[in-house]
This record gives C-alpha cells, sequence and structure tokens, in this order.
C-alpha cells in the first residue's frame, strides 16, 4: 500500500530548512521586539512571517482546506487550538524566540503532523547549529540523517535534567519551579540545563545528550514534533503527575526511560496551566 505520509514528511523536511534560512538572515539584520501574554514572552516580525511562509507552502503543496494547521503565531492571533481528527500540522516557527532576540544560539523551527489525534511524525530544525532532526512513527529518530538513540542511563545519579522557567513569573508559579529544580539538583543529579527552546531540549532527549526534560506551561507547539523524536529514539513521554502524556495539557515530562522519569516526577511541585484547547473566555 501506498504511504501517504512520506510526502508530506520528505516536505516537511525541506520547509523547515527554508524557514531555518529565513531565521538565519533575519538575525543579521536588526530585530525588532513586541510582546504576547506577558513582558516577557516575545514575539517578533520574523515569528509571524515565518510562520506565514511555512502555512503558505504547506497550503500550496497539499492544496487549500484539505488540512488544519495549528500555529503559535496564529493561534496568539485568535485561530482555534483545536486537535481534531483531521490531518493537522502543529508548527512552531520559531522556538526560542528570547534566543533569537538576544543572539543566544540555539533557536529552532519545529513542524509536526497528526491525524486522527495521532502524530505522524516531527521535524525539528536547530537553525543556527544547521542541525536536521526527524522522525516517523514507527520508523525511527535522525540527525541529519544518522539514527539517533536516548541515554541507557537509569542511575539518576549519573543522569543530566533540562527543565525550563517559561514565560509566566507569577511568583507562586516561580517558586515552585526554582524549588522542583533544587530538589532535583540535590538528588543529587550531575547537572540541570537548559537551551531555552524546548525543541531543541527534547532533541538533546532523543541524542542521549541529557536523559530528561521536563515543563509546566510549555505548549502543544513546542513539544508536537520533539514527541515523536523522543518516543522513536527510544524514550517516553509521561504527564507530570505519572500519568499518559497529554499533547494539549501543557505539561509534559520527556525521557530516556521510565527509571528517570519516574524520580523525577516524585519531584516536581505541580502548578495550574491552563490547557491550549480550553475553551476560549469572550472578553467583555
Ligand atoms: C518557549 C521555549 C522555551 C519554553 C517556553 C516556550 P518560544 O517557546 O520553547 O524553552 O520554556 O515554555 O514558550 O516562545 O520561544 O516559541
Ligand atoms: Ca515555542
Amino acid at each position: 500500500m501506498e504511504d501517504p505520509w512520506q510526502k508530506p514528511y520528505d516536505f516537511a523536511v525541506s520547509v523547515a530548512r527554508k524557514a531555518g534560512a529565513e531565521i538565519r538572515k533575519a538575525g543579521e539584520s536588526e530585530i525588532k521586539v513586541c510582546t504576547k501574554s506577558s513582558t516577557v514572552d516575545l514575539v517578533t516580525k520574523t515569528d509571524e512571517r515565518v510562520e506565514k511562509i511555512i502555512i503558505g507552502s504547506l497550503k500550496e503543496e497539499f492544496g487549500e482546506g484539505t488540512h488544519c494547521f495549528i500555529g503559535e503565531e496564529s493561534v496568539a492571533k485568535g485561530e482555534s487550538c483545536i486537535l481534531t481528527d483531521k490531518p493537522t500540522w502543529i508548527i512552531d516557527p520559531v522556538d526560542g524566540t528570547t534566543n533569537f532576540v538576544h543572539g543566544f544560539p540555539f533557536v529552532a523551527v519545529s513542524i509536526a503532523f497528526a491525524v486522527n489525534k495521532q502524530l505522524e511524525f516531527g521535524v525539528i530544525y536547530s537553525c543556527l547549529e544547521d542541525k536536521m532532526y526527524k522522525a516517523r512513527r514507527g520508523k525511527g529518530a535522525f540527525c541529519d540523517d544518522e539514527p539517533i538513540q536516548v541515554s541507557d542511563v537509569k542511575d539518576i545519579n549519573k543522569s543530566i535534567i533540562i527543565s525550563e522557567h517559561g514565560t509566566d513569573r507569577t511568583p507562586e508559579k516561580v517558586k515552585k519551579i526554582f524549588s522542583t529544580m533544587q530538589k532535583i539538583l540535590c538528588i543529587p543529579v550531575h547537572g540541570l540545563r537548559g537551551s531555552g527552546t524546548a525543541a531543541t531540549n527534547m532533541c538533546l532527549v532523543a541524542t542521549g545528550a541529557v536523559e530528561a526534560f521536563f515543563e509546566i506551561g510549555i505548549h502543544c507547539w513546542d513539544i508536537a514534533a520533539g514527541a515523536v523524536i523522543v518516543q522513536e529514539a527510544g524514550g517516553i513521554l509521561l504527564d507530570v503527575d505519572g500519568g499518559p502524556f497529554d499533547l494539549m495539557s501543557r505539561r509534559m515530562v520527556s525521557a530516556n526511560n521510565d527509571v528517570i522519569a519516574k524520580r523525577i516526577i516524585k519531584e516536581i511541585e505541580i502548578f495550574p496551566a491552563e490547557r491550549d484547547d480550553a475553551p476560549v473566555q469572550k472578553k467583555c
């Protein structure tokens, strides 16, 4: 039987590469910064332009109306963030916008594709490093066409863990984030890290450079492509309470194995984050 998703997968890789080249070029000129949900939730013209390029290219290739799109900047402008059974592209045009603005060298284009609410493939182009990560469900994970594999470390004392603090500076949340980090650091682990892009963090789990990455407050576009890449590299995804991973829940633990994941989960202080697919409240 013909493989229906090979063409979209190959096309996603080429679109991600094109988008990454745009980001690199834009980084050479002055970057004008605006804010979204808070004064530290940054957005630039490049985020918006690159998302338009990606969605425009996909519509041109696959026909208007055949596929659905969940893109970070389109959702910010009021478009739906509901994942249905229809073929759906989940896009973060510039993951690591704060890094991009500051010239911190990790910025990624993240493109995932889901059908019947199941992720079929994920492509992450770490465009400043020029590394192309990709995975298709059931077909393995790759970096620049070389197979990648999570680490086999089971001893938490020999691990490196990634976490991020996101863009919500509500003092109670920040307190819980740092309390969790302190507890994990004191297990002790070899180190705590954070690249400033959830997509890249997940690639670091997938290549075995770190054992786990967890965060509360991320969005589906930050982690959808990474979810396929981590699983295809032999890793696992869980909710922060140890239950099943839910793409729209804004909480996730990705790890090399369940021993490491469950040990981290013991220390995570959970705080509320509104789901990506929560009904939109009408403004008065
Ligand atoms: C952010 C990055 C960051 C994570 C935040 C995300 P953005 O995405 O992935 O690592 O901590 O939760 O919102 O805003 O750079 O696209
Ligand atoms: Ca993002």
